[in-house]
């Protein structure tokens, strides 16, 4: 089953608990939060007291990306402001922070993602896809919603695809256009920010969505 997840780097941060009953209501499958700390990322977004807060306001799962320089210092603040996934770059952790991490998330019952920027070759993550429970690929750098789409990273998911059973994400300009190539090469979640909250009306951007990936398989 294809996913959709609401990216809330989009939403109007001074009505956060609404916007997320907005995206509930619209039917997406997850709430992906978008955390940066000015280091790994130009951009500073939020912290685990945010996610805590908006933690009451829906029962969708929470999708933690942590852009983040230090991710294991933050971990544990993360896991109890009620994360069902984190995910961390593969720019930022070695083999053994991700071994770490695997134990302390599956005590916690936690998925564990693995992201990879555009430029970072798939080789990086290969040693690791074994310890890892999804894969979050960036199809824009990492920092800002409202971005462009890269395309030159589908190669990436293809190859991607082709050695890796598990559940592959994508993040970063996503539409309907390139939404439905992505999920025909074999995309499971599809994280969306600007299309979902920019959008006139939400649920039938959701829908339509949903209805491409109904045709299509
Ligand atoms: C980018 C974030 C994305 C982003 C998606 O650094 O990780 O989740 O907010 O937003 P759109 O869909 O607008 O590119
Ligand atoms: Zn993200």
């Amino acid at each position: 089953m294809i996913k959709v997840a609401a990216s809330i780097l989009s939403a109007d941060f001074s009505r956060l608990a609404e916007e997320i009953k907005r995206a509930e209501k619209a039917g997406v499958d997850l709430i992906h939060i978008d955390v940066m700390d000015g280091n790994f990322v130009p951009n500073i977004t939020i912290g685990p007291q945010v996610v805590k807060d908006i933690r009451k306001t829906t029962e969708l799962p929470f999708d933690v990306h942590l852009m983040i320089k230090e991710p294991l210092r933050y971990i544990d603040d993360f896991i109890s402001a009620g994360s069902d996934m984190l995910t961390v770059h593969i720019e930022t952790v070695s083999k053994n922070d991700i071994k770490e991490l695997k134990n302390k998330l599956f005590k916690k019952n936690i998925k564990l993602g693995i992201s990879l920027n555009p430029a970072t070759p798939l080789d990086r993550i290969t040693p690791i896809l074994k310890d890892v429970d999804f894969v979050l690929v960036m199809t824009v750098n990492p920092g800002f919603g409202g971005q462009k789409f890269i395309s030159w990273v589908v190669p990436k998911i293809k190859k991607l695809r082709k050695i890796y059973k598990g559940i592959i994400s994508v993040d970063g300009g996503i539409n309907e256009k390139n939404a439905k190539s992505l999920a025909s090469i074999g995309v499971d979640i599809f994280a969306c920010g600007s299309y979902i909250f920019n959008s006139k009306d939400p649920v039938k951007a959701i829908k339509n969505l949903k209805e491409l990936f109904r045709k299509e398989f």
